[in-house]
């Protein structure tokens, strides 16, 4: 198939709060940025800001409450039954703050990203901004990776770079971040859309070659702050 006759990917996204990932992926869908579909928004917890927004958008939103499920077995099947409902060729983690199992990251190997908040392998888990502050490190920023059993450990595609500014607060940091998550996700999408990226059994190929280290991008002139 040339690029131009693909089907769209069709994509589910998963989220906890904001949304604004979600929302910048959306948006470059629907201008025709990226050769994708958003199928469905899925929430954690009821009345997240980004079910509206995913609403406004003219998606189906749904939650798939973990509160309401009584353990992370339950929840998770809960969960798997509401994606695979949409089919979607890729599952996007678009900050949803749950820990998933192995189980499910197996489940969907090679067919789930991630966006997480550091230059990975730095600083895997929570508070990645105040860690950078606290490390003083010079540089910052976001990693676009694949979803596998180890949390956010999974091959990394692409990553922004920014700097870290004298007197920088934690919301500063995030601010200047999140700036680039909204370039680098749909990137990164775009790539499996055109059937440039691909995974093979845990090995990342781009463009025919295996990906031994991520993409790197310096998207300090990105920046709002
Ligand atoms: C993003 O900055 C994302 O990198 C982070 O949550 C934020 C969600 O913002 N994800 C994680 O920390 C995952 N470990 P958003 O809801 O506005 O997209």
């Amino acid at each position: 198939m040339s690029a131009g006759s693909r089907a769209p990917l069709q994509l589910a996204i998963l989220i906890s709060g904001r949304g604004s990932n979600m929302a910048a992926i959306a948006r470059a869908c629907l201008a025709g940025l990226i050769n994708a579909r958003v199928n469905v928004v899925i929430a954690d917890r009821p009345g997240v800001a980004g079910l509206s927004t995913a609403r406004d958008l003219g998606i189906d939103a749904q939650t798939v409450s973990w509160q309401n499920a009584g353990d992370r077995e339950a929840f998770e099947r809960a969960l798997s039954e509401a994606i695979d409902a949409h089919q979607p060729d890729l599952i996007v983690l678009a900050g949803f703050m749950r820990i998933l199992s192995p189980q499910f990251a197996e489940r969907y190997a090679g067919r789930m990203l991630n966006i997480h908040p550091s230059l990975l392998p730095k600083y895997r888990g929570l508070h990645t901004h105040r860690r950078a502050l606290e490390a003083s490190d010079a540089e910052h920023g976001a990693s676009v990776h694949f979803v596998t059993a180890e949390l956010d450990g999974g091959p990394v595609v692409l990553q922004s770079r920014v700097p870290v500014h004298p007197g920088d607060t934690e919301s500063d940091l995030a601010t200047r971040v999140q700036a680039t998550e909204h370039i680098i996700y749909p990137r990164v999408i775009e790539l499996l859309a055109q059937g440039r990226l691909a995974w093979d059994e845990g090995h990342v190929w781009l463009d025919g070659k295996p990906l031994d280290a991520p993409m790197v991008e310096d998207l300090s002139a990105h920046t709002r702050n």
